[in-house]
Order: C-alpha cells, then structure tokens, then sequence
C-alpha cells in the first residue's frame, strides 16, 4: 500500500519527469533514461541510467542531510521514483569546482587539471532558450531572483555541500572534480538543496586511475563519447552503498 496517490504531470526536463501526489507536502520525481548534452544537441537513451541516478542521489541527500544540510529528499519509492517535499526552484545553476574542467578552461586562460584552491563558485541562469549563461551579482539583482541576503545563503549551502561531497567521494576513491546543483525554496520559505546529485550532474574522476579518459565516471563520457556511460555510473553506485547501503523508502 502506498501513502499517496501520483496526480499530474508538473514538469518534464531532460532527465526527469515531476508529479504532484494527493498531499500537498509530497511531489514525485521520477529519473528516466534520457541522456543529453550540450543543450540537448546531443541525445540518448541509457538503459539504467535513470535507476543508477535515482539511487546515487538518494544516498548523496541522505548524507548530506546527515551533515546538517537541508535538502527536498523525503525517500526512494522504487528503484527509479524518488519522493521530495514541494519546492519552488530558484532558476540558477550553481557550479563549484575543485578542479579546473569543462567549460572553465574554455572561456578562460587556466589549464585542465589546474587545482582551484578556493574552490571556485560560479551562479548561472538556468533557462534553456539563453544558453544557461553566466550571472554576475549585478545581472541577478537586475534579474530580481535572490535578494542579497538570500544569494550568500545559497553560496553558503553550496559550499558546504562541496565540503562534504569531497570528503566522501575522496573516502570511496573519487575526485569530485566539480558540480552543478539546484536550490529551491520550500512551502516555508526554507532554502534546500533539490533537483538531484549524480554522474550527470557532477565531474568525477577514479583516483586509482591514471589515465586521463579511462579515469572518467561521469557524464563526460557520453560528452565525449567515450562509452561505458552506464558502467561507470553503476561503478559509482557500487562504490557509494559501499558506505551507504540502502536509502530509506517513503511511506
Ligand atoms: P561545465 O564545465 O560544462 O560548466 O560543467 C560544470 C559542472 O556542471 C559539471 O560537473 C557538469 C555540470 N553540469 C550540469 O549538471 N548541467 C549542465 O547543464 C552543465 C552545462 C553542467
Ligand atoms: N544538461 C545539459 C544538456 O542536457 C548539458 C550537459 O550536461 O552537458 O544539454
């Protein structure tokens, strides 16, 4: 017997699709097997890679909010349904990065590879049709999204997110290299981390690896196509219930 019925369809995105149930205080999100990249230039089906998100990022909101960090995670359902509390996403992308990658050292002058010490936070406007463009603090306020007060809340909570992600990646031999999360405002007016947190939203790299492609556990594989896409996030999975077994289920 479940606690709640599944009612209409809220949102599709590229890689989930969003239900509201009969209770108010409960939304479902459910993980699918579309890959995309580049703005969805590029497109794939992944068999499994739905369940293989769902399940990392159960566990990654599970730890996190064990860290004290609130989140919109309320349990796994199934192997690819997750039930989160209602929230109103805030459309900016936020992006910490350990290690210079990616779109980094194409727009600026700092090699791959290059550690960012700091860690660097970039804010980015979450809207498909503008690209997701980089926000300054003043193209924000302009924009009217946080007030002040609100933005260094959400640079606080990424930052501690990058905090703990690093130490527990580093304990089951991964490099978070860098990775983009979503915030969103509860019911009650709570800042908490939501959206998801899994390959495809995070660079990681095998730290027993040396080599530069085959040390990849993440998204960038199908960016690159490199192959082993699945693989490599079930290798992740693998390696998180290590230390995380099993989530706790709703209801
Ligand atoms: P970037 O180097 O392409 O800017 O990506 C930085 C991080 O953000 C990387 O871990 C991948 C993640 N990311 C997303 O989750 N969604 C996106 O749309 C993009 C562009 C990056
Ligand atoms: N998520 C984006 C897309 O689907 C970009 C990316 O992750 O590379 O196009």
């Amino acid at each position: 017997m479940t606690a709640y019925t599944l009612g209409t369809l809220l949102y599709e995105g590229k890689a989930k699709r969003v239900f509201q149930t009969d209770r108010p205080d409960l939304v479902a999100v459910e993980y699918k097997d579309d890959a995309t990249a580049f703005n969805a230039l590029k497109k794939a089906q992944l068999a499994g890679k739905g369940e293989l998100n769902c399940q990392i990022s159960a566990r990654l909101f599970e730890l996190l909010e064990r860290e004290g960090i609130p989140t919109h995670y309320r349990g796994l359902q199934d192997r690819h349904w997750m039930l989160v509390k209602p929230v109103r996403i805030v459309p900016v992308e936020v992006v910490i990065r350990n290690i210079a990658f990616g779109s980094l050292c194409k727009q600026m002058p700092i090699g791959p590879g290059t550690p960012l010490e700091p860690p660097l936070l970039d804010l980015y406007y979450k809207d498909d049709a503008f690209g997701d463009p980089l926000l300054t603090e003043a193209r924000l306020a302009r924009l009217g999204l946080l007030t002040d007060e609100q933005r260094v809340e959400l640079e606080r909570l990424a930052h501690a997110v990058n905090g703990a992600l690093l130490r527990f990646f580093a304990d089951i031999g991964l490099q978070l290299v860098d990775f983009k999360i979503e915030l969103g405002f509860t019911a009650d007016g709570q800042l908490v981390v939501a959206d998801e947190i899994s390959p495809d939203t995070c660079r990681l790299w095998d730290l027993q690896v040396s080599d530069a492609r085959d040390r990849i556990l993440d998204k960038d594989r199908f960016r690159q196509d490199l192959g082993g896409v699945v693989e490599a996030y079930g290798e992740v999975l693998k390696r998180v219930q290590g230390v995380c077994p099993e989530p706790r289920i709703y209801g």
